[in-house]
């Protein structure tokens, strides 16, 4: 089985940064929060300056570390991820901003390893760091982490920035959008290989939901924290959708949503 495999089960439930509803985004203990209360977990990854893969959203740690109160990096603002060595990140706090529980640095080693231990699958998104790092670069170093790891039957890899997904076959990927569908959208998926099409909820529309499934592309919707809104989707024929909230969207247990 692999990730792909999982599509044939209906209405599935992506965890949106793990269990962000009950611990800090992105961190292991939002993993371990998600695991067994979802079909499959979705993080972010992006390289430290040194070209070391973390698992994280923003590319600056304003947000989501302490990094503002650390005298030793008041030089480094705006804070930029890629600015910072991975000795340097580790010495962040990625959960006190949260609810004032500290939490380490999570690794894309780290994330992949607690994958292949618990037998579960993982939607890993990477971001777009073209302004700093050649595409090749990127995948080759994330290549050699689920290489590393041997995790690649447990991936769906999703990215915005769409050049990234080539690089990455023969891996299950998706193509993210935001905003706006490119145009002549089918025609544009099959150029890119992709299997699945990931995109906001804003740009649902039933039409072009069945047009994509009846040529073959999977769709996961993002990000969605009510029931009734999910039900509908799953109605038009969306296969997964990400949710911060697995309290409310995933009521049962996913023991058999593993590899
Ligand atoms: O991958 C789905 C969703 O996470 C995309 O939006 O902003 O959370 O990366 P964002």
């Amino acid at each position: 089985m692999n990730f792909l495999d999982l599509f044939e089960k209906q209405s599935l439930i992506g965890a949106h940064r793990g269990d962000r509803v009950h611990f800090a985004e992105n961190t292991l203990s939002a993993l371990e929060g998600a695991k067994n209360r979802c079909n499959f977990i979705e993080i972010d990854t992006q390289l430290s300056k040194d070209g070391i893969a973390i698992i994280m959203h923003d590319a600056t740690l304003e947000r989501t570390t302490n990094v503002t109160k650390l005298k030793e990096f008041a030089h480094k603002k705006p804070f930029r991820v890629c600015d910072f060595t991975l000795k340097e990140l580790e010495k962040l706090d990625y959960g006190t901003w949260f609810k004032g529980v500290p939490e380490p640095l999570l690794t894309l080693h780290q994330a992949l390893r607690f994958i292949k231990q618990n037998k579960l699958f993982l939607n890993l998104e990477i971001k777009d760091m073209h302004n700093t790092f050649e595409d090749t670069q990127v995948i080759q170093t994330l290549m050699r982490e689920i290489h590393e790891t041997d995790t690649h039957q447990q991936l769906l890899i999703s990215s915005f920035r769409h050049q990234y997904l080539k690089l990455c076959k023969p891996l299950p990927t998706a193509a993210l959008v935001e905003n706006k569908h490119p145009h002549n959208l089918v025609h544009y998926l099959k150029k890119l290989k992709v299997d699945a099409y990931h995109f906001n909820k804003k740009l649902v529309c039933e039409t072009k939901i069945k047009h994509l499934r009846e040529r073959g592309f999977f769709i996961n919707i993002y990000t969605l924290n009510d029931p009734n809104e999910a039900k509908e989707l799953f109605s038009m024929g969306v296969n997964g959708i990400f949710t911060d909230d697995l309290d409310k969207m995933a009521s049962k247990r996913y023991d058999d949503a593993k590899l």
